[in-house]
């Protein structure tokens, strides 16, 4: 691995140098220049050639690590498909924007500040490893280098200009300070010292100042827009036998009135009902034990023929399958507010939410006598098909396309694109309110 980690440190360079230099010319950058702070491999790419030291519960990361954080294909002779793991997103982020054309080597000529820290793979250690009673400490080393290598890109905007990516729910990085010993997480997001710092992560807290919720990454990575959209008509011409689907873990379904046993019960008691016009109204693919996590096709063939797929909440209340099932057109059932709709706000927009998803409080169903298939088979067929067009045309917005892609898929703003654009008007608002006060 520590070749691997020397290599990319060469061709980061060499990235860096040319694309900015070449293709800014055609470019209006006014506005959003970024500048990527160099930071000792210790907060990056030494964590990946250490990707065996730290288990991902069980296993190393280190086969997750390949193709700059997409992961290994799925087979040798595809070119969409990756075994993605979403905590790789620090990685592939960062090799996205090392070919953003709006690259300044000039920080204070810069709008934004990128910290290519690998915050959710440093926080392993904490969460899983030997550090586990020093999580308070996540964050600290960082923050020393930036006050005391060119201190003055930190200080010129008291940090409100830089972001970074935490590959993780927030929930992971928000452990009070006072919680000794800790019980879960670090306190990174706790930290007074990165108040001001813009987060993405992927899923944030009911009230943040700091972090902003982004799409998990999906498996799904094309590098040309002529395989997005043989993708796109794939979805849109699949036969959808079966009426509703849930993907997810529950082997030990809790004996407690929750939103996933009600699924459950439900999902194995239709058998007695007409399904038509489906041949079936409910189906459970048993993803028990990380078994789908890093194998996408035990779950992409059962959505895309599915109409409706389940997004109960997972071990948090966001769950990457939201993005796997809009990727396969089937339309996302959602039962928490804060599952997708008061999350994702810059890429699926608050005024189409509904006309792409359905939601169905939890408390009708669980301590109701709502029945989830009978909300379903009310909708018409007309409105099912216009809301599956409306999940397929927000869908290029949520993927992540492979780093090198072509111009024509370029041209299409993808979840990367959208995140810069909204991190960039949200430090440029920031640094108005904070000018003005
Ligand atoms: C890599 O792992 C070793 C322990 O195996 C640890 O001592 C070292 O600090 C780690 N390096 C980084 C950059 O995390
Ligand atoms: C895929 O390609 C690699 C290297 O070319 C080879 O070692 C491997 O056996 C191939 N795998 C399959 C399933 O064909
Ligand atoms: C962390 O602290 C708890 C409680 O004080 C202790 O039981 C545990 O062994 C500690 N873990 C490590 C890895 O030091
Ligand atoms: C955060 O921003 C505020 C207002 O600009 C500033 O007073 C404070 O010192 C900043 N915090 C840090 C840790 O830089
Ligand atoms: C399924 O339905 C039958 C008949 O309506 C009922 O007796 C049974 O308890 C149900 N099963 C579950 C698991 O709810």
């Amino acid at each position: 691995m520590a070749a691997t980690s020397a290599s990319f440190v060469l061709f980061l360079i060499a990235a860096a140098f040319f694309l900015s230099s070449a293709t800014s010319l055609q470019i209006d950058c006014t506005g959003r220049q970024i500048y990527i702070r160099r930071l000792p491999p210790r907060f990056n790419t030494d964590l990946l050639a250490n990707c065996s030291a730290y288990p991902l519960f069980v296993e190393s990361f280190c086969p997750y690590t390949a193709n700059h954080g997409l992961g290994l294909k799925t087979h040798n002779r595809s070119q969409s498909w990756y075994r993605t793991d979403p905590l790789l997103l620090e990685l592939l982020f960062h090799r996205r924007v090392l070919e953003y054309p709006c690259l300044s080597t000039d920080p204070s000529a810069a709008d934004a500040v990128f910290l290519p820290y690998y915050s959710a793979l440093d926080a392993l250690k904490y969460l899983y490893g030997p550090e586990v009673n020093s999580s308070f400490n996540h964050g600290l080393d960082l923050h020393r280098f930036l006050l005391s290598d060119q201190p003055h890109i930190w200080s010129r905007r008291s940090g409100h200009d830089h972001f970074l990516v935490m590959a993780r729910p927030a929930w992971d990085f928000s452990q009070p300070l006072s919680n000794d010993p800790p019980i879960w997480g670090t306190s990174f997001l706790e930290l007074p010292d990165f108040l001001n710092v813009t987060a993405l992560t992927f899923e944030s807290r009911p009230w943040p100042w700091q972090e902003q919720a982004i799409p998990y990454p999906t498996s799904f990575h094309p590098p040309n827009l002529p395989l997005l959209n043989a993708w796109i008509r794939r979805v849109s011409s699949s036969r959808r036998t079966v009426l509703s689907l849930f993907a997810g873990g529950g082997g030990g379904i809790s004996a407690s009135p929750n939103i996933r046993r009600s699924i459950r019960i439900e999902c194995e008691n239709t058998s007695s009902f007409d399904p038509h016009p489906y041949s079936k109204l409910c189906e459970v693919v048993d993803c028990s034990n990380g078994v789908c996590e890093h194998d996408p096709i035990r779950y992409m063939k059962p959505m895309l023929q599915s109409a409706f797929c389940f997004q109960p909440p997972g071990d948090t209340l966001t769950r990457r399958s939201t993005f796997d099932s809009i990727l396969a057109g089937c339309i996302p059932v959602f039962f928490e507010d804060q599952s997708a709709r008061s999350q994702y706000t810059w890429h699926l927009l608050e005024e189409e939410f509904g006309e792409l998803s359905v939601f169905i409080p939890k408390e009708n169903v669980v301590y109701g006598d709502l029945k989830i298939i009978d909300v379903l088979m009310a909708i018409p067929s007309w409105k099912v098909r216009r809301m599956r067009e409306k999940v397929v045309e927000v869908m290029p917005r949520i993927i992540y396309r492979s780093h090198g892609s072509s111009p024509g898929l370029r041209a299409k703003k993808d979840a990367f694109d959208i995140t810069i654009e909204r991190t960039l008007e949200r430090i440029k608002t920031r640094l108005e309110e904070v000018s003005a006060q």
